[in-house]
């Protein structure tokens, strides 16, 4: 990853008190970094930690304890009205598009409000501003005063990014943005983030259960199962060499004969036992379901801390591996989307 980090999350735990003396650990030790320009996939099955992380960076929950340094700044000990000035540099764009938009609102005032939220313009400004985001995403002055009820979903979610982008952020967090459109939309949806990436600048924390969308969009990708990051690094070498036996198990999970299926079908579905996750846990979370710890005892006793296996590649695992069945199974996932901008000579997918 970058030097210069945009964003160093360090060491970062939050558990949830859920009643009755159970915890759920919903974040359990989590490091990363995100570098200017640059694209962090997260990625792991429901309930693996992935929003929490989400929510601690943008300051919606506090942390227990670790760091979060945003431009050099740690958020963690900000009060309210100090995070508010970040928040012009840290923006976000959430999964339901109608949802996360007040309906009685026009795409005017919605997005707009940023801007008058920190005090940026007068009004004469702030509408030309206003026309300018939406032309940036692909909306003409015809939504004006449209409200979300008359817009389709990936119109929304093009006035959300429209919103995200209007205080000139470095750093947008994408809570599976994209999940909740249609495959054909989701395409143009994410080729509009490459575009405004391209042309802002911007670094993306984007979080996804979608592999193909990950492959797609992302430069880095860091893998979560039960509250922690078990393997991490540059987007093409975890696609093909995958280390860890959770990862392993994703990419197995692909079928290999038709590309256009297995894009429908690649989503992280919850391990079999991640429901009642026991409170207190030693050794490897995931060892009940490797299929090279199982019976391994230094997986029963040791938690593997997440180490480089091979340069910036890392995985917190005792018995880190690649085998062959599972990079065939990596290079069936599309490394572009039906409809996608991204026809280079890795195109695996045909026009829908
Ligand atoms: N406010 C809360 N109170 C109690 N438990 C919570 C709370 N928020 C999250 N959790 C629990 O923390 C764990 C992680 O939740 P989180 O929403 O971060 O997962 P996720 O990876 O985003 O899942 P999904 O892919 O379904 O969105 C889950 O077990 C969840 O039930
Ligand atoms: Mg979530």
């Amino acid at each position: 990853m970058s030097t210069a980090a945009l964003l160093q999350v360090d060491g970062i735990h939050k558990h949830f008190d859920v009643g009755h003396g159970a915890v759920v650990r919903a974040v359990d030790g989590v490091s990363f970094s995100v570098g200017a320009g640059e694209t962090l996939g997260l990625v792991g099955e429901s309930g693996s930690g992935k929003s929490t992380v989400a929510h601690s960076v943008l300051g919606l929950t506090k942390v227990d304890s670790g760091t979060i340094e945003f431009e050099g700044l740690d958020l963690t000990g900000l009060r309210r009205n100090e995070l508010r000035g970040v928040r012009r540099s840290l923006t976000a764009v959430f999964q339901d598009p109608s949802g996360s938009l007040n309906r009685r609102r026009t795409v005017a005032a919605i997005v707009a409000a940023p801007l008058v939220a920190h005090g940026i313009g007068d009004r004469k400004a702030r509408r030309a501003r206003v026309l300018e985001l939406l032309e940036h995403v692909g909306l003409g002055p015809e939504f004006l005063g449209r409200r979300p009820s008359e817009m389709s979903g990936g119109q929304c979610q093009r006035v959300a990014m429209a919103r995200a982008l209007a205080t000139g952020p470095s750093l947008v967090v994408l809570d599976e943005a994209v999940s909740s459109l249609d495959v054909s939309i989701q395409a143009q949806v994410l080729n509009l983030l490459r575009k405004l990436q391209r042309e802002n600048d911007l670094a993306y924390l984007f979080i996804s259960h979608d592999l193909a969308v990950v492959r797609f969009l992302c430069t880095q990708v860091a893998v979560m199962y039960r509250g922690r990051i078990v393997e991490t690094g540059p987007r093409e070498i975890v696609f093909s060499r995958p280390l860890h036996p959770y990862t392993h198990s994703l990419m197995r999970a692909i079928p290999l004969v038709d590309p256009v299926r297995a894009r429908e079908q690649i989503s992280v579905t919850p391990a079999r036992d991640a429901i009642d996750m026991p409170t207190v846990e030693v050794g490897c979370r995931f060892r009940t379901l490797c299929p090279v710890g199982r019976d391994q005892e230094i997986c029963r006793t040791v938690d593997p801390e997440l180490k480089p296996i091979e340069r910036d590649h890392a995985a917190a695992c005792h018995f880190p591996q690649v085998d062959e069945a599972a990079v065939v199974a990596a290079g069936s996932i599309p490394a572009s989307l039906p409809g996608s901008d991204d026809a280079g000579d890795n195109r695996l997918v045909p026009d829908v």
